[in-house]
């Protein structure tokens, strides 16, 4: 099931997604969150981190699992995703570090990476909340659009289409990493309840193609429709095209 719900702008969108978190750290003080990078989590974060310090919540008990890293950066490199996590939510929040994980960009063996992150969230006992952005080309995590759907973590080659996107946080496209590692679409639609941030006017038509496209792997985050606690949290600008053709499905 899909609640979609419509916020004006990108603050109100950020304000009800972190809502949404503390929601279930509250029910749940040692929840596992499935967490993500990209610009548009940016401001659930510092909601977040505002709310850890006036001591509205705590995330003392929780453990994290991030979706993704690009393969060969380390977790110093300012473009990787363990800096970006420090730099926007760890920092801000009381998780031990030890309870954040993300896939490293720097292990000499993919496979073994992956094989390592995949036994790390079932050990953990799965993920009760993930968090998801999408990308312009509807990938999920670093699930980018294939012939099927990859079940477990994996390393992929990056689209040209990512890599001209995210090449606005290097120097240059040369510099952007060609490949990545990425959470799969198992232990995505495994979690519990999933939880995506969308704003802006360029996601509108992909946002709509994901939930009311078909189901296809060419369009990753169309697997979402078919899992049973998906809340869409998404701007006005995000939501133009999806709130004109299908005003019936959006929470206002
Ligand atoms: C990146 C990340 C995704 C993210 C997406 C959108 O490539 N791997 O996890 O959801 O692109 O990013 P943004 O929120 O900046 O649009």
């Amino acid at each position: 099931m899909i609640r979609i719900y419509y916020a004006n702008d990108y603050e109100a969108m950020s304000r009800r997604a972190a809502t949404f978190i503390a929601a279930q750290v509250l029910a749940k003080p040692d929840s596992v969150l499935g967490l993500a990078t990209g610009s548009s989590p940016v401001g659930m974060y510092a909601e977040l981190g505002r709310m850890c310090a006036a001591g509205e919540i705590t995330f003392s008990r929780v453990h994290t699992v991030n979706l993704d890293e690009y393969y060969g950066l380390s977790p110093e490199h300012p473009q990787s995703y363990r800096y970006f996590m420090e730099k926007n939510f760890f920092s801000k929040i009381d998780i031990p570090a030890a309870n954040t994980n993300l896939p490293d960009g720097k292990n000499p063996s993919p496979a073994a990476e992956c094989a390592r992150y995949d036994a790390l969230i079932e050990s953990l006992g799965g993920i009760d909340l993930q968090l998801l952005g999408i990308g312009h080309n509807g990938h999920i995590g670093f699930n980018e659009p294939a012939d099927a759907f990859v079940p477990g973590t994996n390393c992929v080659d990056l689209t040209a289409d990512t890599i001209e996107m995210n090449s606005r946080f290097f120097a240059s496209a040369d510099e952007v990493p060609k490949r990545a590692l990425t959470m799969g679409i198992r232990a995505i639609m495994q979690a519990k309840k999933i939880l995506m941030v969308v704003n802006g006017e360029n996601k509108s038509q992909i946002l709509e193609r994901a939930f009311f496209g078909p189901v296809t792997p060419a369009v990753p985050a169309s697997i979402l429709q078919l899992h049973p606690d998906v809340v869409v949290c998404a701007d006005a600008p995000a939501m133009a095209i999806l709130a004109a053709k299908h005003p019936e499905a959006v929470i206002r």
